[in-house]
């Protein structure tokens, strides 16, 4: 068994936590979203200057809610990869630190293990293997959980993250910063079927399409383009808009998920990240999955974004089986899991 506190900060959102294996003792969430909305996407300079300001209080307050002390803890985790740089190293260092100060063994997380073991958090019983779906700001990708440390990526996108999709589709329809819970509101008022949209599929130079990756960047060109025909003949159907382009992301990502699991013989689905929050996409892979006998697994929201309890859920794990990252490991903005 394993305790460790864990911080995370590799985008918009300063977190700590303390986590006992899969069991969470304390997580709290400080987001930025209100000092970005104003420009509508992630500062990178403003997010970190806001993780240095924010971070000490998160670890006092992860600290007291969970009732331990410093002497309770086994292990410090932070994220080190992938993010934005300036903001991974805040984490980062403060966790090295505070791993100095207290002389206990520091582990690095890979972000997406993180996302990962978010869904242990929501089902304890959960033992790989199974598929999850990471869906969020930063990344859309199919990703085989085989143990712990060991993932192969069977699908990605090819440009545009599918939360990136909402955002960017969100700010041409002048809805705001960020743009999956507006459009996932406004979608339930509208007409999913109002406008056929390109699903965004991957040509094969041998023909045909691959079956896992998938492209958001045409379907956002092609939401701009109705939006430009559409101007001149009035007010903009809005909800009909945002239900053909939620419904068509949801579609996507359902077809190639189940696809994928069925290929390789994988009975549970774990779906993760941001986007998991979407109403469509949950309906649309429940029923599919309900379809072809496969378990799929939607931990709570508080789990899908970012936060440090996934973060600490991950270093346990790899603490349990001695695994332990050397005070020099540095922080990296892109690095494949
Ligand atoms: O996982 P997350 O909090 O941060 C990243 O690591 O990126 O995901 C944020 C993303 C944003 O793009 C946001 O628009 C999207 O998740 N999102 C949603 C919904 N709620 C958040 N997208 C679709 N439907 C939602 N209900
Ligand atoms: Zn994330």
């Amino acid at each position: 068994m394993a305790t460790v506190l864990a911080i995370e900060t590799s985008c918009d959102e300063t977190s700590c936590a303390i986590v006992r294996d899969r069991t969470v003792l304390s997580n709290i969430v400080s987001s930025q979203i209100a000092t970005h909305q104003a420009y509508g996407g992630v500062v990178p300079e403003m997010a970190s200057r806001q993780h240095v300001e924010t971070v000490n209080w998160a670890i006092e307050q992860a600290i007291q809610q969970s009732g331990l002390t410093w002497a309770d803890i086994d292990g410090i985790a932070a994220t080190c990869a992938p993010g934005l740089i300036g903001a991974l190293l805040v984490g980062l260092t403060v966790g090295k630190t505070l791993a100095m100060l207290y002389q206990k063994p520091f582990l690095g997380i890979h972000h997406l293990e993180g996302h990962i073991y978010a869904s242990y958090l929501s089902e304890p019983s959960l033992e790989p293997p199974f598929l999850c779906l990471l869906v969020s700001g930063g990344h859309t990708s199919l990703i085989h959980v085989k143990d712990c440390g060991h993932y192969e990526t069977l699908g990605q996108t090819r440009d545009d993250a599918a939360g990136e999709a909402f955002d960017k589709v969100a700010r041409l329809l002048d809805l705001g910063y960020p743009g999956g819970p507006v459009i996932d509101r406004l979608a339930k008022a509208g007409n999913s079927q109002a406008f056929p949209l390109p699903e965004g599929q991957i040509s094969l130079p041998q023909g045909g399409f691959h079956r896992y990756d998938s492209s958001f960047s045409g379907l956002k060109t092609a939401v701009l383009r109705l939006t430009q025909s559409l101007k001149p003949q009035g007010a903009l159907p809005v909800a009909d808009l945002a239900a053909s382009f939620q419904d068509t992301v949801a579609r996507a990502l359902t077809k190639r998920t189940i696809a994928c699991a069925l290929d390789y013989g994988i009975e549970t689905i774990a779906v993760g990240g941001g986007v998991a929050a979407n109403s469509g996409l949950r309906q649309k892979l429940q029923m599919a999955a309900a379809q072809y006998n496969l378990r799929v697994l939607f931990p709570p929201l508080t789990y899908c974004t970012d936060n440090a309890a996934m973060i600490a859920c991950a270093a346990a794990d790899h603490l349990n089986r001695g695994h332990v990252s050397p005070l020099t490991i540095g922080a990296q903005s892109r690095m494949p899991i």
